[in-house]
């Protein structure tokens, strides 16, 4: 399932600039936007948790309020998942969190490059939501490689995808080898890859605009 920004929302508005070479420069401000596109996004995948009815008392009397009964998990894939995953921690503010590097090794040449996870920390995802972020989905490699990195953590209840800007092309390779119970949640979607792997037209890489 693709839940993509509305095309007419403030939402896009923040991805233009994402985008745009002339806003991209301002770092806090590229870093910034991937964070609130998590807070949006985060917003729309919190429709889809279990709920419980929960008595609150307020200075005045007391009300029954729905609120989320999930545990819940947020695992950011290194460097550029970092903005997206506090956008989602903004709102799922008692997550826990996992933390995993994935990186594109070229050995030989520019073309060829191998997915190489190097780093994990995370706590137990059995029975748990697992919400993966980065906020580019290419070739789709690096989800696929952390899903398998992440299986020795225990099987997550359900797994939602989040991302900023995806390829269809990676999208598909994702949709094939993700589990049923999985949901991508992504701001918006480009025709194609080059030759690179890079999506186009894109924004570049979104790690080294967050980062340097
Ligand atoms: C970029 C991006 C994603 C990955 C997407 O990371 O941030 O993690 O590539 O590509 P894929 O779908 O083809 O796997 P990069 O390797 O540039 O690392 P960085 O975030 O540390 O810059």
């Amino acid at each position: 399932v693709h839940h993509l920004l509305e095309k007419k929302s403030i939402g896009n508005k923040f991805v233009a600039q994402l985008r745009d070479m002339s806003v991209q420069k301002d770092r806090l401000r590229f870093r910034r936007n991937v964070e609130r596109i998590g807070e949006i996004l985060g917003y729309e995948l919190s429709k889809s948790l279990r709920y419980a009815e929960q008595n609150i008392t307020t200075p005045l009397g007391k009300i029954k309020m729905n609120l989320p009964e999930e545990e819940i998990v947020i695992c950011s894939i290194l460097r550029a998942g970092l903005p997206l995953h506090t956008g989602l921690l903004n709102y799922f503010d008692d997550a826990e969190n996992s933390f995993i590097s994935a990186y594109r090794h070229h050995p030989n040449d520019d073309e060829n490059f191998e997915i190489l996870v190097e780093y994990l920390a995370s706590p137990s995802l059995e029975g748990k939501i697992l919400i993966l972020a980065d906020p580019m989905l290419a070739t789709g490699s690096s989800f696929v490689n952390v899903l398998q990195a992440l299986e020795t953590m225990g099987n997550p209840k359900e797994i939602h995808l989040v991302s900023v800007i995806g390829a269809k092309e990676g999208i598909e390779y994702v949709s094939r080898e993700f589990p049923d119970n999985s949901h991508l949640w992504i701001a918006t979607i480009d025709e194609k890859l080059d030759e690179k792997g890079y999506i186009v037209p894109g924004l570049g890489d979104a790690g080294d605009l967050c980062f340097g």
